[in-house]
């Protein structure tokens, strides 16, 4: 007979050795590596293997279904992250830093699902039921028939959700604070986060009902453990935003039964999270119109478009080293677009300081917004504002071309709908709409629109001079 596998695993970051050691090479924390039977944990059948294996019965594709297969909560921007409710029997990550909100959500979505009459179960670990009560108050959902808990060992959750007819969802507040019998260590630690979510998620597979864990996220970005609940769940979602804004998003990173470049906006407020139906006027709401170094970004998430102000600063530097800092875009994308700018268009950067910054707090993550950052890059040099009612989209390539990207009718769509009546967008982009009272000028190279944005500054001299 094999001899049981033994590995070992550091309780802090996830990180599975061969063998124990003092000190974890993934996080460089001491004491942390424990043995760990990597088939262990709640319902993972007998501890012996069994020689011969039991039939199960195999079924058909097609078949009855009970149930409506999803569970729409009725708030919009949830229901698009989940890609159209939670799905029944499956498992939902909900990730985000602590106080961002998750708990607050949770409960106004749970709050909107017994309204609609579904049964939801609410098992907090971290508040007491009083606590939840009052939040519930100050949200206007204190007249549902949510059902609560303070629990934190999953046998007695379990047993709990069993009897009685299923609930429809059940939101877990966090895993974090889970523990099991079954596994020794502490709560949070790597092993109970993993044993308490695996037995969550074979409950939502065996009953059908809808599972919600929300998890912490640590300093480091990741939920602790890292990437350990992750692959386990089928949908994760990371709630998302910055303390000095009140907007938050909520992001899909990875989800079976939908699309995963989806995100919902929502809005904190003293009467808890409200849905934000158009972000572009919420991230263009404080544009100052005549200042250089803006540039609007017509960008897109997932199937909808959002506009959003980059904004850059560049000065000489007294420095050696001129500085970069970037907030919101990728510091890699920023200097392939400066070495770009130097050597193709003949915009000298090497000294000078360059800041770069998406206005609101927001975060892109296309390359479509190479366009947008090398105009604003080239209004702040040349200290001229860009035209008010232009937005800017297109990848940079290396050779200085000015390439398509997708979705140009949506991006333009939105754009005319926020009186943007200018675009600056790749030649030979495909769907460009006829548009009856808006101008696209189209480039293919970066070296035309540094060229047009210098035009204009010589016009403009000149008109001075007169
Ligand atoms: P919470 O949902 O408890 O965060 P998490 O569960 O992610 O840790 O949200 C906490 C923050 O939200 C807290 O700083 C207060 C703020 N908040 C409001 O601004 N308005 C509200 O109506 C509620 C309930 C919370
Ligand atoms: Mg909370």
């Amino acid at each position: 007979m094999a001899r049981p596998k033994v590995q070992f695993v550091c309780q802090n970051c996830g990180t599975v050795h061969s063998r124990w050691a003092g000190k974890c090479d993934g996080c460089g924390e001491w004491n942390t590596i424990v043995e760990d039977d990597p088939a262990g944990g709640i319902g993972s059948g007998p501890g012996r293997p069994r020689t011969r294996g039991k039939p199960v019965a195999l079924t058909s594709l097609s078949g009855d279904i009970e149930d409506a297969p999803r569970i729409k909560t009725g708030i919009a921007e949830l229901d698009r992250a989940t890609g159209g409710g939670f799905v029944r029997g499956s498992a939902l990550l909900v990730g985000g830093d602590p106080g961002i909100g998750k708990s607050t959500l949770l409960m106004q979505a749970a709050a909107a699902l017994a309204r609609r009459s579904h049964s939801v179960v609410y098992v907090s670990g971290e508040e007491a039921v009083a606590q939840i009560r009052l939040r519930a108050q100050r949200l206007g959902t204190a007249d549902t028939d949510v059902m609560l808990a303070a629990e934190t060992n999953v046998e007695d959750i379990l047993a709990t959700v069993a009897q009685g007819n299923r609930p429809d969802l059940i939101i877990i507040d966090s895993i974090q604070t889970l523990w099991s019998d079954m596994a020794e260590s502490a709560p949070g630690t790597v092993t109970q986060v993993r044993t308490g979510a695996q037995a969550m998620i074979r409950f939502a597979k065996k009953t059908g009902a809808a599972v919600v864990l929300v998890g912490h996220v640590t300093k480091e970005g990741q939920i602790a453990g890292p990437r350990v609940v992750e692959h386990m769940v089928d949908a994760v979602l990371y709630f998302e935003g910055d303390r000095g804004h009140h907007y938050r998003i909520l992001r899909t990173v990875k989800n079976r039964f939908g699309p995963t470049d989806e995100i919902g906006v929502f809005e904190m407020s003293d009467r808890g999270l409200g849905e934000v139906a158009n972000p572009s006027e919420l991230f263009l709401g404080e544009r100052n119109e005549k200042a250089p170094g803006a540039s609007v970004f017509a960008g897109m998430e997932g199937t909808r478009p959002v506009l959003v102000e980059v904004q850059a600063l560049v000065a000489p530097s007294p420095l050696g080293t001129p500085r970069r800092a970037v907030v919101g875009w990728d510091t890699a994308r920023l200097s392939m677009v400066l070495a770009v700018l130097e050597a193709h268009c003949g915009v000298r950067l090497g000294q000078h300081d360059v800041y770069l910054n998406v206005a609101g707090g927001y975060r892109i993550s296309e390359p479509a917004a190479d366009l947008a950052v090398a105009s604003a890059l080239v209004s702040s040099l040349a200290g001229l504002a860009l035209p008010a009612d232009c937005v800017y989209f297109g990848e940079i390539s290396l050779s200085g071309a000015v390439r398509p990207v997708a979705h140009t009718a949506q991006r333009l769509k939105e754009a005319e709908k926020l009186g943007f009546g200018r675009a600056v967008l790749p030649k030979g982009s495909a769907d460009l709409p006829k548009s009856a009272n808006g101008s696209w000028n189209t480039v293919d190279a970066l070296a035309d629109l540094v060229a047009g944005i210098a035009g204009s500054k010589a016009q403009l001299a000149q008109g001075e001079d007169e």
